[in-house]
């Protein structure tokens, strides 16, 4: 007999940033501040990642747009595989998205593509420590998740993979 599986996503919705911790809220500002660096002549739309290690530093990321459009890259992964590159042994501790964009506001949370949800989850697995995520938008509500695995459940996981 045939069974069903659910998944569900589990956030906690802020209305105001006031609610939230002096860390996060200061998180939140460098995201917006890095999402000024992007370069995204084609979208138009500017991202911006920021990433608290558990020793307090921070890393930013910004979206880096391509003619060739495939060869550019999220915010969430500019940021997330420079943490990796110069902090490997650092555990990551939250990572906060934002974005503005040209000709229309973002009123609501931005919500990480899957291919960065997926990126993030390798690091998760990796730090056996979960990641917290903070979305938000120009305005509107803010989204957080306690893991990126509880935004990409039924997440590709073949841990065999990995031959050491
Ligand atoms: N983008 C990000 O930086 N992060 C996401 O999670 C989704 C989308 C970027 C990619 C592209 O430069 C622009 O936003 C429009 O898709």
């Amino acid at each position: 007999m045939a069974k069903k599986l659910k998944h569900s996503v589990e956030l906690t919705v802020y209305a105001n940033v006031d609610e939230l911790s002096v860390n996060d809220k200061e998180l939140i500002e460098r995201a917006k501040k890095v999402s000024k660096t992007a370069y995204a002549p084609y979208s138009q739309f500017y991202v911006g990642a920021a990433i608290r290690l558990s020793s307090n530093e921070i890393i930013e990321g910004s979206n880096q747009e391509n003619m060739a459009y495939p060869s550019g890259m999220c915010a969430e992964r500019v940021a997330i595989y420079y943490a990796n590159s110069f902090h490997s042994d650092a555990k990551i501790d939250t990572i906060a998205v934002t974005a503005f964009a040209k000709g229309f506001d973002v009123n609501h949370p931005v919500s990480p593509c899957g291919a960065c949800r997926q990126s993030m989850a390798e690091y998760e697995l990796k730090q056996k420590q979960p990641i917290r995520l903070i979305m938000t938008g120009e305005s509107g509500d803010i989204y957080i998740a306690e893991s990126i695995e509880t935004v990409l459940p039924f997440m590709f996981n073949e841990i065999e993979l990995k031959k050491e």
